[in-house]
């Protein structure tokens, strides 16, 4: 729908989470765009009040580029359990808890399957999403998913990346996001996933 970036162009990440910010300028680097994350513009930080992904990625981008005027990409994630109807879905991050405690929220995953009586790899499939929107002052958006199938795996296995990752054993793999190499999950989760349509669609010219 015409929304193409090209090099040069200055883009807000709409995010005030580092880990997110630092990932997506990885991401974006080879294109030669210029990134400035919603903190250091100061913006202010919409509740995500949407139903979906795709609805608080659509918020977040819009506020940071209605507010500053330029382009702005947002990224809403979160884990999907089928047993569980698909939580905690977009309550991943809350399951946490204040003290943002991913042992707390995996615990409570785990005690719902057992509830459930989920005991074989087939009955505790889940997935990772990531809904990438790009927003233009204008009120334009685009917004592109990915995800990445797997199932759930306790006790939880690993110390390296974050929130759910020691518990999602991806198909096909024997090591959990938790005991992957950032480079070997990066190749392919599900916000690598989404952010290969993004590129696709608004990097035309490469
Ligand atoms: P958001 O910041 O509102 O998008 O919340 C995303 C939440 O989903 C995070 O706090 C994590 O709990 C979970 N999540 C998203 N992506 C991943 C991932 O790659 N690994 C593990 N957990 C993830």
């Amino acid at each position: 729908m015409g929304m193409g970036l090209g090099a040069g162009d200055r883009l807000v990440v709409a995010s005030h989470n580092p880990g997110k910010v630092r990932e997506i300028r990885d991401l974006l680097a080879p294109y030669n765009i210029e990134t400035i994350s919603a903190a250091d513009l100061a913006l202010p930080e919409p509740e995500e009040t949407g139903t979906s992904f795709a609805a608080n990625a659509e918020l977040k981008a819009l506020a940071s580029a209605t507010a500053s005027g330029l382009p702005a990409l947002a990224d809403d994630s979160g884990l999907e359990v089928e047993a569980l109807g698909g939580a905690p879905g977009i309550y991943s991050a809350r399951w946490a808890g204040e003290s943002k405690d991913f042992a707390v929220a995996m615990e409570r995953v785990e005690r719902e399957l057992a509830e459930k009586g989920a005991r074989s790899p087939q009955d505790r499939r889940a997935n990772f999403i990531c809904a990438l929107t790009l927003a233009l002052p204008d009120g334009r958006c685009d917004t592109f998913e990915g995800k990445v199938f797997g199932s759930l795996v306790w006790p939880p296995r690993g110390m390296r990346g974050f929130g759910y990752d020691p518990i999602f054993l991806p198909d096909g793999r024997d090591v959990t996001f938790g005991e992957m190499e950032p480079d070997e999950k990066h190749a392919i989760s599900h916000r690598a996933r989404a952010f290969e349509l993004f590129i696709a669609a608004c990097f035309s010219c490469g």
